[in-house]
């Protein structure tokens, strides 16, 4: 699938105050910095259509961005970056954990991961209250350009073993690199196919 048409249509804190809910949507979410933002504009090839930043914390609310005047890609703020005040941070907690409670056309949650990374609790975490809440999602692998072939390879594997002291399955995954394209054709294909079922 290719995106021909990608446009903004509304920022908000309120799962309430969203666009009606009468199409398929799909919701970018991860720590902070993990690259959610530019991710989205890669998928869309845009460059500024979600404001991205070299530091954590620049998205602060709900972006609903229609694409091909079908479906909405979502760009949400980050989680677990502490240098943003605790009050804010479990301000945004709690809107992002209502936002994907209660948005019945949320298709599927895409759990961003820092591929250079190794597990971390607060993505494990959450991936946990997500299985629990009975919430679709899939997990991307971000930022992949700065990983040799080798070293993404290793990187997976353990988080795989990471993942198989809770899970029964690996949930699936994509990688990506919002500077090189990697994985646009697998996520969008993807897209295509949950948006036809
Ligand atoms: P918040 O909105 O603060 O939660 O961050 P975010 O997850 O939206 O991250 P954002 O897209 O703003 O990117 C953060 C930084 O990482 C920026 O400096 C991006 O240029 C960089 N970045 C994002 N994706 C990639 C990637 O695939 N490769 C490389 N090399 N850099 C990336
Ligand atoms: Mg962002």
């Amino acid at each position: 699938m290719e995106i021909k048409e990608a446009q903004f249509i509304v920022s908000n804190s309120d799962v309430a105050k969203c666009p009606a809910a009468d199409r398929p949507e799909y919701a970018f979410i991860g720590r902070s910095n993990v690259g959610k933002s530019s991710l989205i504009n890669m998928l869309t090839n845009k460059k500024n259509l979600a404001k991205t930043s070299g530091r954590p914390g620049k998205t602060q609310l709900i972006n609903h961005f229609l694409i091909n005047k079908e479906w909405y890609l979502v760009d949400l703020p980050g989680y677990g970056y502490a240098k943003v005040p605790k009050a804010e941070r479990l301000k945004w907690e709690k809107f992002l954990r209502r936002y994907i409670l209660k948005r019945e056309n949320l298709y599927c949650l895409f759990v961003l991961i820092d591929s250079r990374h190794e597990a971390q609790n607060v993505d494990l975490e959450f991936m946990e209250w997500l299985g629990i809440s009975e919430i679709p999602f899939s997990i991307v692998f971000t930022k992949t350009d700065k990983l040799k072939p080798e070293e993404l390879e290793a990187n997976l594997k353990a988080y795989e073993a990471k993942m198989f002291e809770t899970w029964d399955t690996m949930p699936g995954y994509f990688i990506s690199s919002a500077e090189s394209g990697t994985g646009k054709e697998e996520i969008l294909d993807f897209i295509e196919n949950v948006n036809q079922n």
